[in-house]
């Protein structure tokens, strides 16, 4: 029989190594949050690539045979190990060298389920996994320890309860989890404007939240993009947001695809030129307060990208990490993300920092953005992808 393995990543909030490796990893994370935006039929969305690359490489040297050809090629992996795992830790060095992300990696496994003890060791000591093995069967004794894991590592778990549901243990024999959060201040703080907006639709005004800063910001015109990158950095500047605005008459799709083909480096390259030779005037820029939470399944969207026998059932060859057969049943990931005037923090734990329910008050009305853009938070001197999404819908407030 067959064993399912369920890989659920829940992110809580928000040049040193090698720059081949880094731009691999930058490249397949552009990649995949193209695919992902494009199985989202392109609306609002948000997520983290490099969270997804981490958990999917660290397993990578797990599997054997065409399932172990597929990773390689796809996340361009050296056959050499030791070399990987070299350049995973130097990443990850520079990823979590300022505080501002922290996070943590569980891997819960059934007590029938036979793992070689060396998969369980190189999972810990190379990329820092947390592993607990317990009684699957019992699947209510199961959640409440799984639970009681997280909390002990202070992860806060209020109104995990519907999420971390007692499904998980069903046909499955191992969870890994993936629990990220991020935090920053801008180095130019917004002031916010309330600002009334015409929704044609419903001949009413209603009114968001624009921030708007003014400073030497770094802005450029990307025609081979067909959209304006603008440079928000982050308090330290280590980590940067860019947002991308499509030009007027393009569309949100057309500029994730031309992104695809443009380096982050190039973008950076040309961000940092343009300031030096308009000498740093100063601008205004605006944009909404936003949140956004998301949950989404990345199966398909991996798939595309060429990831096909590890979720098969007769194909996966996870054989280096178990004698049992085992494949990836799911991969779902959820991000909750705050931006406002003096911040951005991506979290999925605290309920009052979850956007307000699109649906349920009366007083809050979503419409299509006509200023759509896309965002993307870097961190600079590896050129990382640690959070991608896109606005599309604006929530209008009425409060007449
Ligand atoms: C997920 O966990 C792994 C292993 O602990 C860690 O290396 C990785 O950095 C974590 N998440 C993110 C966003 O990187
Ligand atoms: C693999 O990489 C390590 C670390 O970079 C290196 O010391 C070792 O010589 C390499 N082994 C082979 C067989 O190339
Ligand atoms: C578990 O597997 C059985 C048989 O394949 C299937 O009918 C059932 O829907 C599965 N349950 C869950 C929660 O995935
Ligand atoms: C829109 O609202 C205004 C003010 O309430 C009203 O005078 C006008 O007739 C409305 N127009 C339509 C098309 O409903
Ligand atoms: C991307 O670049 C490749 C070669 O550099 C080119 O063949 C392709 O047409 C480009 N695609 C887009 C969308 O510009
Ligand atoms: C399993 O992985 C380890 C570490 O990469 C490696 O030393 C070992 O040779 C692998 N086993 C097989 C059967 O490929
Ligand atoms: C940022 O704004 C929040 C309220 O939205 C406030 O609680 C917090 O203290 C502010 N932080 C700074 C550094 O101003």
């Amino acid at each position: 029989m067959r064993s399912v393995v369920l890989i659920i990543i829940f992110l809580i909030a928000a040049s040193s190594g090698d720059s081949d490796f880094n731009s691999n990893v930058a490249k397949f994370s552009v990649e995949l949050l193209y695919r992902t935006m494009q199985d989202a039929g392109w609306q609002s969305r948000v997520m983290s690539p490099y969270t997804i690359w981490s958990l999917l490489t660290s397993m990578a040297y797990e599997n054997l045979g065409d399932t172990w050809e597929e990773v390689s090629n796809v996340f361009l992996l050296t056959k050499n190990r030791s070399e990987f795992v070299e350049a995973f830790t130097n990443l990850r060095q520079s990823v979590f060298r300022v505080n501002n992300m922290v996070s943590w990696n569980f891997l819960f496994y059934d007590e029938n389920f036979h793992i070689h003890s060396d998969s369980i060791s190189r999972l810990e000591n190379n990329f820092g996994f947390i592993t607990r093995r317990f009684n699957f069967k019992d699947q209510q004794g199961a959640t409440v320890f799984r639970l009681r894991i997280l909390e002990e590592h202070l992860i806060p778990t209020i109104g995990w309860h519907g999420v971390l549901s007692i499904q998980d243990f069903i046909n499955s024999t191992m969870i890994i989890n993936n629990f990220s959060q991020f935090y920053a201040e801008w180095s130019n703080p917004f002031t916010n404007k309330l600002t009334p907006v015409y929704n044609g639709h419903r001949n009413s005004t209603g009114y968001m939240t624009i921030m708007s800063a003014k400073g030497r910001f770094r802005i450029s015109n990307f025609e081979s993009l067909k959209a304006t990158v603008t440079e928000l950095p982050y308090k330290g500047r280590e980590y940067g947001m860019l947002l991308i605005r499509p030009h007027s008459g393009h569309e949100i799709q057309e500029v994730f695809n031309n992104l695809r083909n443009i380096s982050l480096n190039d973008i950076f390259a040309k961000l940092q030129n343009d300031g030096d030779e308009s000498g740093w005037n100063e601008v205004e820029v605006n944009l909404p307060s936003f949140s956004d939470e998301t949950r989404i399944n990345l199966n398909k969207p991996l798939f595309k990208m060429g990831l096909s026998s590890m979720f098969d059932e007769n194909s996966a060859d996870f054989n280096n990490f178990s004698e049992d057969d085992i494949y990836i049943s799911e991969i779902t990931h959820r991000t909750s993300f705050v931006v406002n005037f003096n911040r951005t923090y991506i979290i999925t734990t605290t309920p009052t920092l979850l956007p307000p329910s699109k649906s349920k008050r009366n007083d809050w009305t979503v419409v299509k953005s006509n200023d759509p853009f896309i965002y993307l938070i870097v961190v600079k001197s590896t050129v990382t992808l640690l959070f991608g999404g896109s606005y599309t819908d604006t929530i209008l407030y009425q409060p007449f």
